[in-house]
């Protein structure tokens, strides 16, 4: 699908990764973006910066009413399908998570086929694979949701059932459908629902506070942190290609521990405090491991994405963000 001329809607316009695909559908050329979201986790004011472009539109809008998804659908060429709980927002409320992950997507479907809407491209998780097996980890790996944690095994699920919609629909109404599965996304715009992303932002806000930063038990856990821009370059890139009924990891294939994590926020801040180690106390958590190791062989092949944003890079420029955000907050008038 040509990107250049099109128009899109993002559902979940207002969060961290939609906005990102926003902006790159922006500098791909699109006619019209809109940014459909009801506010329920994100805000307006994370896509501030693209609102003055005249092709985005803002629609507050719920994915659990079809009926502002037929209206807000017309004409659309693709669907980013990004409106979503992750496991913390989850578990505190999972009456809503649920819908939103399961019925809000099937809404989203069943809204594109009303509509003619070519394709969607799902965001999805490396949470399918729950507590994944050591060694490489392709697509085709099973879950392996036994010692997963509630909260975590039912995001996971909602994601698999997602996937499967994709599948369903491909293949039953000819609606093009990917899957996206990411693994821990940060960048500018960092929000505090993401699990191992607030080992990131928990510690940035202790050090700006002058506490010392906290090593989670020894550091040795890992994940794989993906920058949100190399995540939002994957949705344009699925969005363009003519790829349908896959599921794709998008991650960057190497595991950073949270010694590392902390080590470079020390470096980046230019901080003199030491790191503590502490023991993890947090009730929600995602997989707990000191090894990762996702292939991203797949998605190379087939869509042509890599990721190009290393750690240190990305870090880089979510607290040079983070840092011009707080100052324009500094220098706002008290209410
Ligand atoms: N951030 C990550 O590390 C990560 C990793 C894997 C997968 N994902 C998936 O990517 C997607 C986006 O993640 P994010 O971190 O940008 O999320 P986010 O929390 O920033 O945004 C989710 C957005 O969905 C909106 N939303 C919630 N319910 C809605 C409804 N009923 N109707 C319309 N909008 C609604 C929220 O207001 C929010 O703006 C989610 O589906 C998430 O599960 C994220």
């Amino acid at each position: 699908m040509e990107i250049s001329q099109g128009k899109f809607v993002v559902t979940g316009g207002a969060s961290l990764i939609g906005s990102h695909v926003a902006e790159q559908l922006l500098q791909r050329g699109a006619r019209e973006v809109v940014l459909l979201d009801n506010y329920a986790l994100g805000s307006p004011d994370t896509v501030k910066d693209i609102l003055g472009d005249p092709r985005v539109k803002l629609v507050r809008g719920d994915i659990l009413r079809i009926n502002e998804l037929y209206d807000t659908f017309e004409g659309a060429d693709g669907v980013f399908a990004i409106a979503g709980f992750l496991t913390l927002p989850l578990s505190q409320n999972p009456s809503l998570g649920l819908a939103v992950n399961v019925e809000g997507q099937v809404n989203i479907f069943e809204a594109c086929r009303y509509r003619g809407v070519k394709k969607v491209v799902f965001s999805s998780s490396v949470a399918v694979y729950g507590d994944p097996s050591p060694g490489l980890i392709e697509e085709t790996a099973p879950a392996n949701l036994a010692t997963f944690q509630p909260a975590a095994a039912l995001y996971s699920c909602t994601k698999m059932i997602g996937e499967n919609l994709c599948k369903l629909y491909s293949a039953r109404h000819e609606i093009q459908a990917i899957a996206l599965r990411y693994s821990t996304v940060y960048g500018e715009r960092q929000h505090y629902r993401g699990v191992n992303a607030l080992y990131i932002m928990e510690n940035y806000d202790r050090i700006k506070r002058g506490e010392a930063p906290v090593i989670p038990d020894d550091g040795s856990e890992v994940h794989d942190y993906i920058h949100v821009s190399d995540v939002a370059r994957a949705n344009v890139m699925a969005m363009a290609s003519e790829v349908t009924g896959e599921s794709f990891n998008v991650a960057t294939g190497s595991s950073v521990s949270l010694n590392r994590i902390v080590e470079l926020l020390v470096k980046v801040t230019g901080t003199k405090l030491k790191p503590v180690h502490k023991a993890n106390t947090s009730a929600v958590r995602a997989s707990i491991t000191s090894q990762l190791d996702f292939s991203v062989a797949k998605i190379e092949k087939l869509l042509g994405w890599k990721p190009e944003v290393s750690i240190e890079e990305g870090i880089r420029r979510l607290i040079a963000w983070r840092e011009r955000e707080d100052a324009v907050q500094s220098h706002k008038p008290a209410a």
